[in-house]
């Protein structure tokens, strides 16, 4: 019986940390997603598990690894994936991985603005194709960033890391988030709107909320109309965070001049139709995707286990609760 499950392969640098400290670990390495019902088998009787947002962990999950369940560690920051009142009920501790991955989401988020404004994949699709006759004056002009204003949804960790990207490309910087944050107003020099305002006078949106019940459709037919039909929606939050099936439609009737979207409502499944439209640019969940994020996440991942198996408190801890 494994003391850890892993659902799928993650970095070695956090396989090698659990096994130096003894402990027995199984990674799933069939085809993905693993099936629901092998799963179910898969984690029963182990104390800790690694799950990565393609993971539901529901009490019907927590119900099959069963009692000497302790610890389940997300290799990621978003946690939405989780009945975290499920884990706490059972005394289970969740842990996640911030921070290390902010700096990749915010470099993300800015690859799929400039990707967008400027047209690159269609630029890019042009010159594959073989079908480029040079240089013309008209060809596949896009959007420029300096003295645009950015809306910014959520001014967190990756929130803010997003604002002193846009503040260096000399755009101005609007935010609307849960809290109003008057220190990184003053440190950053981001001003704060009401959600309808910032919609209405951004150039270009960028969203950066956890998906919770509140911000789910943050963004749905409604919103989506405010924005300027000249402006660009990106999304490396998550994708029910949008109304995906009313961005499309925005889209494909040219309510709005763009889109770059990492996230989407029903991964791995997209909207249909949004495949088709040339003035979006799609990416498949790739935000903490670098070499070094992936292996620091790893790492908390592997730290965390430990650490609750060894009866300390993770740092990267999600439900204090769990301590009392
Ligand atoms: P964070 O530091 O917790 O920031 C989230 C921000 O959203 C906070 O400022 C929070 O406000 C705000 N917020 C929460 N609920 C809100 C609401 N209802 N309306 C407006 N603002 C709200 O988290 P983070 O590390 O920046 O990560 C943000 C999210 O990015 C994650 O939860 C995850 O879903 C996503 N993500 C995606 C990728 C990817 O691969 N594409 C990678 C990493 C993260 P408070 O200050 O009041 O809490
Ligand atoms: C990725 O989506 C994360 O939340 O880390």
């Amino acid at each position: 019986m494994p003391q850890v499950f892993v659902t799928r392969e993650i970095p070695a640098v956090g396989l090698e940390l659990l096994k130096e400290a003894g402990l027995t670990v199984s990674v799933f390495s069939g085809a993905l997603p693993i099936p629901r019902a092998e799963l179910l088998l898969a984690v029963a009787g182990c104390s800790a598990l690694i799950t990565t947002v393609a993971d539901t962990v529901d009490e019907a999950l927590l119900a099959a690894a069963g009692p000497s369940l302790r610890v389940v560690a997300n290799f990621a920051v978003g946690t939405n994936n989780i009945d975290i009142a499920a884990c706490t009920q059972r005394q289970v501790v969740v842990s996640n991985t911030p921070d290390v991955l902010t700096e990749a989401t915010a470099d993300l988020t800015f690859a799929l603005l400039l990707a967008a404004a400027r047209r690159l994949l269609e630029g890019a699709a042009l010159v594959r194709s073989g079908r480029w006759q040079g240089w013309e004056p008209l060809q596949l002009l896009g959007l420029e960033l300096h003295g645009q204003t950015i809306g910014i949804i959520g001014l967190g960790r990756i929130g803010q890391a997003v604002a002193k990207r846009a503040l260096g490309f000399g755009m101005e910087v609007l935010y609307y988030s849960r809290t109003r944050n008057q220190a990184a107003e003053s440190a950053l020099g981001v001003r704060y709107a009401p959600l309808t305002e910032l919609l209405a006078s951004s150039d270009f949106v960028s969203l950066h909320t956890p998906l919770t019940t509140d911000t789910r459709h943050l963004l749905g037919e409604a919103e989506l109309r405010l924005m300027k039909p000249s402006a660009v929606i990106i999304n490396t939050a998550r994708g029910p965070v949008v109304d995906e099936a009313a961005l499309c439609r925005a889209l494909q009737e040219g309510r709005l001049w763009g889109a770059g979207l990492d996230v989407f409502e029903h991964e791995p499944q997209l909207t249909p139709g949004l495949t088709e439209l040339p003035n979006v640019v799609l990416a498949p969940h790739l935000g903490s995707a670098t070499i070094s994020a992936r292996n620091s996440m790893a790492r908390l991942c592997a730290e965390a286990v430990i650490a609750v198996l060894r009866g300390s408190r993770p740092k990267t801890l999600v439900n204090p609760e769990v301590y009392g």
